[in-house]
Protein backbone atom coordinates (compact mmCIF):
# COMPACT_ATOMS: atom_id res chain seq x y z
CA UNK A 1 0.00 0.00 0.00
CA UNK A 2 1.50 3.11 -0.93
CA UNK A 3 1.05 6.40 0.22
CA UNK A 4 2.38 9.90 -0.77
CA UNK A 5 2.86 12.58 1.79
CA UNK A 6 5.04 15.24 1.45
CA UNK A 7 5.84 14.55 -2.33
CA UNK A 8 7.52 11.13 -1.34
CA UNK A 9 6.09 8.16 -1.65
CA UNK A 10 5.90 5.84 0.78
CA UNK A 11 5.10 2.01 0.90
CA UNK A 12 3.32 0.62 3.92
CA UNK A 13 2.01 -2.65 5.34
CA UNK A 14 -1.47 -3.51 4.04
CA UNK A 15 -3.08 -4.53 7.30
CA UNK A 16 -6.69 -4.08 6.10
CA UNK A 17 -6.37 -0.82 7.08
CA UNK A 18 -8.12 1.44 9.13
CA UNK A 19 -5.31 2.86 11.15
CA UNK A 20 -5.50 5.77 11.94
CA UNK A 21 -3.16 8.15 9.69
CA UNK A 22 -1.97 9.61 12.78
CA UNK A 23 -0.98 6.50 14.04
CA UNK A 24 0.92 4.96 10.60
CA UNK A 25 2.67 9.01 9.72
CA UNK A 26 4.11 9.02 13.16
CA UNK A 27 4.63 4.96 14.52
CA UNK A 28 5.17 3.95 11.25
CA UNK A 29 6.92 6.67 9.00
CA UNK A 30 8.75 8.91 11.76
CA UNK A 31 7.26 11.94 10.68
CA UNK A 32 6.64 12.85 14.52
CA UNK A 33 6.13 16.48 13.58
CA UNK A 34 2.22 15.56 13.77
CA UNK A 35 1.30 15.71 17.30
CA UNK A 36 -0.79 13.18 19.24
CA UNK A 37 -3.65 15.36 21.60
CA UNK A 38 -6.87 14.05 22.15
CA UNK A 39 -7.35 11.40 19.41
CA UNK A 40 -10.69 11.76 19.52
CA UNK A 41 -10.90 14.50 16.89
CA UNK A 42 -11.72 17.66 19.20
CA UNK A 43 -8.45 19.30 19.83
CA UNK A 44 -6.75 19.57 16.56
CA UNK A 45 -3.30 18.86 16.99
CA UNK A 46 -2.93 16.32 14.57
CA UNK A 47 -4.13 18.54 11.52
CA UNK A 48 -2.54 17.83 8.05
CA UNK A 49 -3.92 18.28 4.72
CA UNK A 50 -5.20 15.94 2.85
CA UNK A 51 -5.60 17.04 -0.92
CA UNK A 52 -4.79 20.48 0.41
CA UNK A 53 -7.86 20.34 3.17
CA UNK A 54 -7.17 20.67 6.85
CA UNK A 55 -7.79 17.06 8.11
CA UNK A 56 -7.78 15.46 11.51
CA UNK A 57 -5.27 12.29 10.88
CA UNK A 58 -6.55 10.86 14.21
CA UNK A 59 -9.87 10.57 12.81
CA UNK A 60 -8.83 9.72 9.19
CA UNK A 61 -8.50 5.64 8.42
CA UNK A 62 -5.41 5.14 6.26
CA UNK A 63 -6.69 3.31 3.51
CA UNK A 64 -8.82 7.08 2.92
CA UNK A 65 -6.41 8.86 1.40
CA UNK A 66 -4.95 6.49 -0.80
CA UNK A 67 -4.04 7.87 -3.96
CA UNK A 68 -4.43 11.67 -2.14
CA UNK A 69 -2.01 14.14 -1.91
CA UNK A 70 -0.94 14.26 1.95
CA UNK A 71 1.16 17.36 3.81
CA UNK A 72 2.41 17.41 7.24
CA UNK A 73 4.58 20.21 8.42
CA UNK A 74 7.65 18.94 7.69
CA UNK A 75 6.39 19.74 3.85
CA UNK A 76 5.24 23.03 4.75
CA UNK A 77 8.33 24.97 3.76
CA UNK A 78 8.62 25.87 0.47
CA UNK A 79 10.55 23.86 -2.12
CA UNK A 80 13.49 25.80 -2.35
CA UNK A 81 13.59 25.30 1.52
CA UNK A 82 12.47 28.77 2.45
CA UNK A 83 9.76 28.82 5.25
CA UNK A 84 6.81 29.11 4.26
CA UNK A 85 4.92 32.37 5.54
CA UNK A 86 2.85 30.91 8.04
CA UNK A 87 6.35 29.29 9.83
CA UNK A 88 7.74 32.83 9.33
CA UNK A 89 5.24 34.50 11.15
CA UNK A 90 4.74 32.18 13.93
CA UNK A 91 8.95 32.30 14.31
CA UNK A 92 8.66 36.58 14.03
CA UNK A 93 5.61 36.68 16.69
CA UNK A 94 7.48 33.76 18.94
CA UNK A 95 3.86 32.12 19.19
CA UNK A 96 4.93 28.93 20.57
CA UNK A 97 4.67 28.45 24.71
CA UNK A 98 4.96 24.16 24.81
CA UNK A 99 4.96 23.87 21.27
CA UNK A 100 2.47 20.98 21.20
CA UNK A 101 -0.49 22.19 19.10
CA UNK A 102 1.66 24.21 17.01
CA UNK A 103 2.32 22.23 13.81
CA UNK A 104 -1.49 21.63 14.43
CA UNK A 105 -2.37 25.56 14.39
CA UNK A 106 0.25 25.96 11.61
CA UNK A 107 -1.53 22.96 9.23
CA UNK A 108 -4.99 24.79 9.85
CA UNK A 109 -3.77 28.75 9.11
CA UNK A 110 -1.78 27.59 5.88
CA UNK A 111 -4.98 25.77 4.57
CA UNK A 112 -7.02 29.19 5.03
CA UNK A 113 -4.44 31.26 3.57
CA UNK A 114 -4.62 28.86 0.51
CA UNK A 115 -8.14 29.42 0.01
CA UNK A 116 -8.21 32.82 1.35
CA UNK A 117 -5.42 34.93 0.72
CA UNK A 118 -6.62 37.67 2.35
CA UNK A 119 -8.71 36.80 5.52
CA UNK A 120 -10.17 39.08 8.02
CA UNK A 121 -10.53 38.73 11.35
CA UNK A 122 -13.68 36.65 11.84
CA UNK A 123 -12.08 34.50 9.00
CA UNK A 124 -9.20 34.00 10.93
CA UNK A 125 -11.23 32.89 14.31
CA UNK A 126 -13.60 30.69 12.46
CA UNK A 127 -10.63 29.06 10.51
CA UNK A 128 -8.47 28.61 14.14
CA UNK A 129 -11.05 28.37 16.55
CA UNK A 130 -11.25 24.75 16.78
CA UNK A 131 -7.33 23.98 17.54
CA UNK A 132 -6.96 24.13 21.16
CA UNK A 133 -3.83 25.36 22.38
CA UNK A 134 -3.61 24.63 26.03
CA UNK A 135 -0.88 26.88 26.69
CA UNK A 136 -3.07 29.69 25.59
CA UNK A 137 -1.36 31.85 22.60
CA UNK A 138 -4.36 32.14 21.15
CA UNK A 139 -4.50 36.32 20.60
CA UNK A 140 -0.52 35.15 19.29
CA UNK A 141 -1.99 32.90 17.00
CA UNK A 142 -4.61 35.24 15.59
CA UNK A 143 -2.11 37.92 15.01
CA UNK A 144 0.45 35.68 13.38
CA UNK A 145 -2.55 34.22 10.60
CA UNK A 146 -2.83 37.41 10.01
CA UNK A 147 1.27 38.58 9.23
CA UNK A 148 1.43 35.19 7.54
CA UNK A 149 -1.39 36.56 5.08
CA UNK A 150 0.59 39.96 4.78
CA UNK A 151 3.77 37.69 4.22
CA UNK A 152 2.02 36.04 1.49
CA UNK A 153 0.63 38.70 -0.35
CA UNK A 154 3.91 40.41 0.02
CA UNK A 155 5.93 37.84 -1.66
CA UNK A 156 2.89 37.28 -4.52
CA UNK A 157 3.47 40.99 -5.21
S1 LIG B 1 -5.24 14.37 18.26
FE1 LIG B 1 -6.48 14.52 16.51
S2 LIG B 1 -7.94 16.05 16.98
FE2 LIG B 1 -6.81 15.79 18.85
S1 LIG C 1 1.80 26.16 22.75
FE1 LIG C 1 1.41 24.71 24.35
S2 LIG C 1 -0.47 23.76 23.72
FE2 LIG C 1 -0.22 25.40 22.33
Amino acid sequence: MELTINGQTYTIADLGDTRPLLNVIRDELNLTGTKIGCAIGICGSCTVHVDGVATRACQTPVNSVIGKEIRTIEGLAEADGSLHPVQQAFLELQVPQCGWCMSGQMMTAAALLAQNSAPTADDIVSAMDNNYCRCGTYHRIRQAVARAAAIQQESNA
